[in-house]
């Protein structure tokens, strides 16, 4: 049957435009079955005239009519992929570890700042490794600043002996010394440089490589050993920071802090601290790792003493709740290896 313009179209076109200005003529296109100057000619004829209508003889249009998205829809994309994205920001950097009925240990290590020709103790940082992965029951949390990785601040890559890439080639042969051994990887600001300058994370990439598990900033393993579960924790760096009492940042963790733990560290100020302190009737551990970096044109120019490469390293016990800290992991492993002893 032939199109035929009828009272009930002509109120349709136009309330249509009153409530909606924006309707483009290929809606009434569709709506009415009828061609693109069939609907121009007769809002010519009614006296409208929309932004797609120029005045005269010429018609500009889109080529392709743009189809504004649906708000209700757009908020429900994004409402399903948040909730994603929050499930995944909760889960991520927990772990749950378990390990046999034997007395272990847990090394903190971090602050490498892997660089060659550089101030950068790469023996000392090679023979820990080689003392972990060769200690049966002995285990290594790395805390970030990886490697030097100067690719933010101009002056820093001018005085850099080698390239963030020598560098990473360095960590990842690092890992491999004792990858085996590693309960987990976080990243600290100088690791982060490069995802924040160059949108990829290198240092999740190697752990990948070497199926180690890696977050950025922090983690937490609870480790069950035997009978008891021990709640590790650490991070890069935390607020309430102080230069004067180095183990203030990560008591203040755990006061702070989503959960309590029962060994917590806080990296990044490359001084090592270690205290037994007590907390809701519990003794709780709280360090700081020093660094393999022992000083910089930033530490000397600051006044910073050099830093000593210590571990702070703790014995975990199986059959009751029972920590032994030790200052570095060179003292931790003898008690380690006897308490072991068959
Ligand atoms: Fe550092
Ligand atoms: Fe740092």
């Amino acid at each position: 049957m032939a199109f035929r313009w009828d009272d009930a179209k002509e109120n349709y076109l136009r309330t249509r435009l009153q409530d909606d200005p924006q309707t483009p003529i290929s809606h009434f296109q569709e709506y009415f079955g009828i061609s693109y100057n069939a609907v121009r000619f007769k809002m010519k004829r009614m006296g409208i005239q929309i932004s797609s209508v120029r005045k005269g003889e010429v018609i500009i249009k889109p080529e392709i009519e743009e189809e504004e998205a649906d708000p209700e829809e757009v908020w429900k994309a994004y409402e399903e992929k948040n909730e994603q994205k929050i499930a995944r920001h909760k889960a991520s950097g927990r772990y749950v570890a378990e390990f046999p009925h034997e007395v272990i240990g847990v090394s903190f290590i971090s602050d490498q700042h892997i660089a060659g020709g550089n101030v950068c103790d790469l023996k000392r940082m090679r023979e820990d490794a080689e003392l972990i992965a060769g200690t049966p029951g002995l285990y290594a949390c790395l805390g970030g600043d990886s490697i030097d990785n100067h690719i933010k601040h101009r002056a820093a890559i001018l005085a850099a002996r080698t390239t963030p890439g020598d560098q990473y080639e360095l960590f990842d042969h690092y890992l491999s010394l004792f990858s085996e051994s590693i309960l987990g990887v976080i990243t600290g600001n100088h690791d982060d440089w490069t995802p924040q300058v160059a949108g990829t994370d290198v240092i999740a990439s190697i752990c990948k490589q070497h199926g180690i598990a890696c977050s950025s900033d922090e983690a937490r393993v609870a480790a069950v050993v035997g009978e008891v579960e021990y709640k590790l924790a650490w991070r890069h760096k935390y607020r309430f920071s102080s230069t004067m009492n180095q183990t203030h940042s990560p008591k203040q963790w755990y006061r702070f802090g989503p959960e309590p733990f029962d060994i917590g560290c806080v990296c990044h100020h490359h001084e090592t601290a270690i205290e037994a302190y007590m907390q809701h009737g519990k003794q709780t551990w709280v360090c700081r790792p020093g660094s393999y970096q022992i000083n910089s044109a930033y530490g000397r120019q600051g006044g910073y003493n050099d830093s000593l490469p210590a571990c702070p390293t703790f014995l975990l016990f199986p059959g009751e709740r029972r920590i032994i800290g030790f200052a570095d992991v060179r003292d931790a492993v003898i008690t380690l290896n006897a308490e072991r002893m068959p």
